[in-house]
């Protein structure tokens, strides 16, 4: 795996952010959502919206050399928002994001964390010892609620 950097995001770093993310869904979660559930998760991560959740949660970028490879948010006890870049994808950055991001929850002393996993990576989360808690419908279509103690 080449050697990963992290920092928090900034508002310098929205239009690559959420570049990053929509060019994610469109590549990655497409093959388990329809066309009408890709357009409104790219809405959810234009640039102004991306500006909000950098004012209100924490999210983490990851760079392999200078270039940004991933991202993770963490909001209360939820984690939010993992992406990996598709042409790094299946190469460990997705597990070390969200061991970074479960680090801030134990932190924080946070028994447990919760996540609203797409179709896409519940089998990621569950080879992360994620478990299945429900299965959720929202306008951008179905997810799933998991949840991993934190010791
Ligand atoms: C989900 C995502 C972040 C995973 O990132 P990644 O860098 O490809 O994952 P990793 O390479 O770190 O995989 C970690 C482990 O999960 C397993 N895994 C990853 N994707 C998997 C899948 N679809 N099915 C089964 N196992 C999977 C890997 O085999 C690996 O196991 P190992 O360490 O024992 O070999 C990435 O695929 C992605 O960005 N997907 C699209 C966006 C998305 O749906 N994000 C989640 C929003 S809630």
């Amino acid at each position: 795996m080449k050697l990963l950097k992290f920092r928090q995001a900034t508002f310098a770093d929205v239009v690559s952010l959420s570049e990053l993310i929509r060019r994610t869904i469109r590549v990655s979660n497409s093959k388990d959502y329809d066309q009408k559930s890709i357009d409104l998760l790219c809405a959810i991560f234009e640039p102004e919206p991306v500006t909000e959740r950098i004012e209100k949660e924490l999210i983490l970028l990851s760079f392999a050399g200078t270039r940004l490879v991933g991202t993770v948010g963490l909001k209360g006890d939820y984690l939010r928002s993992l992406f990996v870049e598709p042409v790094y994808q299946g190469q460990g950055f997705g597990r070390v994001l969200t061991t970074r991001i479960e680090e801030e929850a134990r932190k924080n002393a946070m028994p447990e964390i919760m996540v609203h996993s797409s179709l896409t990576a519940q089998e990621f989360y569950s080879a992360l010892g994620y478990n299945f808690v429900e299965l959720q419908s929202y306008p951008e279509g179905p997810f799933v609620l998991m949840r991993k103690p934190l010791q």
